[in-house]
Order: C-alpha cells, then structure tokens, then sequence
C-alpha cells in the first residue's frame, strides 16, 4: 500500500523565520516518514509581491538549504521547486475559471497584502489561493501542514475539489485536510514587538522575529527586546498577555515541554529570566541547524541536482493529474 501524499510550500520571500519553521518546517519533519511528501519552494506565489531578482534566486537557494538542514530528506521526500513544474500552473489556469471572484474577494490575505501592497494591487495577488489550490490538488494531497494563517486557503482548495469531482468525475481530486501545529494557541507564532499581529517572514522590522539564520547575538538580542505585558507574573494567559504568552509558546515548541511544565519553571522569577532563557534555548537549537545549513549551501551544485531529481519525481505525478482533468473537461489530448 503506498503511503498518503503529504504537499507543503513556502514562499522565498523576507527571510526565513521561527515562525514558518514551528507552524510548518518542524511538523514536515515529523511527518515525512508516515506520508509520500512534496515540499515545494513556492516561487510563483512569491512574485505576487514585488522581488529582486537577484534577492529572489539566492533566497530560493537558501530556503531549500534551509528545509534540509531542518531535517528534510531528499531521499524520502521530494523536494523541489514550484516553478520548475509547468502544471502548477496550467492547472491552476483551469480552476481559475471555476473560481468565483467573490471567493477571492473574501480572502483575508488578499485584503492584508492589497493594504500592504497598495501600489501594486495585481491579478497575481488576487488569484494567488487558486495557485496554492492547484499545487495541493495536482498531487491527490491528503494532508496539508501549515500554519492558521492558510486556513482559508486551504477551505477554498476544499470547495475546488468538491465542485470539480461533483461537475465531472467524482475522484477527479483528492480533498485535502489541513493539519495545523496544536501546540500553538492559535496555530500562529506572533509578532515579538507586537504579540497581536503574527510574526511575519516579511516584515520589515526584523526585530519582530528571529530569523533561522540569525547570529546568536541578535536572537539573544531580539529576544530581550520582545514585548512583554504589564504585570510580573509569567503566565499563559493569550487575551490579557499576549506577549508573555506567546513567548511562552515558542518556548515550550523549541523545548519539547508543555506549557505548564515551562511555567512552573518559571516559578517566582520575572519576564527578563524567561527572555533571556528563551534567548539562550533558540541559540541552542539553531545552531546544528545553521552549521548544517552553510555546509549545504556551499555545495550549490549538489543541491541543484537535488531539485533537478525533486521536480522530475514531482512531475510525473503532477502531470497525471493534469491530464486527467484536461480529459474530464473536454481538452482533446495530443
Ligand atoms: P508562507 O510562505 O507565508 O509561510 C510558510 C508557512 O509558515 C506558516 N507561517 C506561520 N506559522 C505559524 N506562525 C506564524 N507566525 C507563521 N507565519 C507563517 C504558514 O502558515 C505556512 O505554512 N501560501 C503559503 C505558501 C503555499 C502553500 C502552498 C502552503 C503556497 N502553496 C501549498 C501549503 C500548500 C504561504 O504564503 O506561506
């Protein structure tokens, strides 16, 4: 029996951060012995936002370095990236044209990016979740990690597969099911100078989130600078301390301990003890994550062919699907 098929991706923009890496990354990780996974690096969702071209391609390199550093490996899982697979978005044209504006126009993160993005509100930006849904559906997905932020991405995808299979073949896709960290409150890390908006890879105060690649001086620094609440006593409490309790969160993520046991150790001591601590355990934790990181981007040649044998594996699925969907909607095949 083969195993179910588990899609994620992530986009290279901004710099990769804790947050992608506790709402997604480490749940790939823990995840890709029991499913068939494809990890993508999303590059054409990234050029919904405006890009260096040159900041585009490097970080695209980086980021793919960074999943394997993190604990991906391209012998079991295949790695690959979105724009070396021309069906993303061939399908994505077609369900385009089952995809109602209104939908669209419901999307929270087209509204966020739009107001962030006013210059340059384009079609791309609009149509972005149907992108997304044809990267999950082209490969029958099951399962979808992700953070709480993609939710709705992920309902839309939902209603896709439903309205195709029931308009022309009712196995035509898979429907999938999103699975969202439960360690987090949430399902989002927040922003550390502000813990009521979500800690964002694009933001452009970085001190508003550590970066996987962060020197251990920043991340001590960043960490002691997080805002806290008013009050002294560390407590999970999400509505009346939302920085405390979210740096609590990423403690007990990074540490493997539940929330409780965190606060207990915590006992009687004061917001600048559990700064530095958490400071000190981010450090700790990167660090094989980092010195790994650079030995494998060093060898950019080897991770090229590791993306090269990512995206052929990625496209002959990828392209079954597809003309299966052409079949079923009446394109004459060649
Ligand atoms: P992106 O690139 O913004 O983020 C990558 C992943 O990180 C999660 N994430 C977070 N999780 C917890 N707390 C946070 N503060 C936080 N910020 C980001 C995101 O939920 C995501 O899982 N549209 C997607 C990329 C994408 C995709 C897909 C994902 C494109 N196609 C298909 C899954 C399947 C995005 O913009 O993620």
């Amino acid at each position: 029996m083969s195993k179910p098929v588990l899609f994620s991706g992530i986009q290279p923009s901004g710099d990769l951060m804790i947050g992608n890496y506790i709402g997604s990354i480490k749940n790939w990780v823990k995840l890709q012995d029991d499913y068939e996974c494809l990890f993508s690096l999303v590059n054409m969702h990234a050029i919904t936002v405006e890009q260096s071209p040159e900041a585009l391609a490097k970080r695209s390199l980086d980021f793919v370095a960074l999943y394997l550093a993190s604990g991906i490996d391209p012998a079991k899982s295949t790695v690959f990236i979105q724009s070396h697979v021309p069906e993303h978005a061939e399908l994505a044209w077609i369900l385009n044209c089952s995809t109602y504006m209104g939908e669209l126009n419901r999307m929270t993160q087209f509204k966020d990016k739009s107001q962030k993005h006013e210059h340059n509100i384009n079609a791309g930006l609009f149509n972005y979740p149907v992108l997304m849904a044809a990267d999950i559906l082209l490969y029958q997905t099951a399962l979808v990690p992700v953070g709480a932020d993609q939710k709705q991405h992920l309902e839309l995808t939902r209603d896709l597969a439903h309205r195709f299979n029931n308009r022309f073949e009712r196995d035509l896709f898979k429907v999938p099911e999103p699975f969202i960290a439960e360690a987090i409150a949430g399902g989002r890390i927040m922003s550390l100078q502000d813990p009521t908006s979500k800690m964002s890879k694009s933001d452009s105060n970085k001190n508003n989130f550590i970066g996987l690649l962060d020197d251990p001086k920043t991340i001590l620094k960043k960490c002691k600078k997080a805002m806290t609440d008013s009050g002294d006593v560390i407590e999970y409490d999400i509505d009346n301390k939302p920085g405390v309790s979210n740096l609590l969160t990423i403690y007990s993520v990074i540490s493997g301990k539940p929330v409780s046991e965190v606060i207990k150790h915590f006992e009687g001591k004061m917001y600048g003890h559990l700064k530095v601590e958490l400071g000190e355990l981010i450090v700790d934790y990167l660090a094989p994550i980092q010195q790994r990181f650079y030995e494998i981007r060093e060898d950019e040649s080897h991770l090229k062919g590791i993306l090269k044998h990512g995206a052929e594996r990625a496209r002959e699925q990828a392209q079954k699907t597809l003309q299966d969907v052409q079949k079923s909607i009446g394109f004459v095949l060649p």
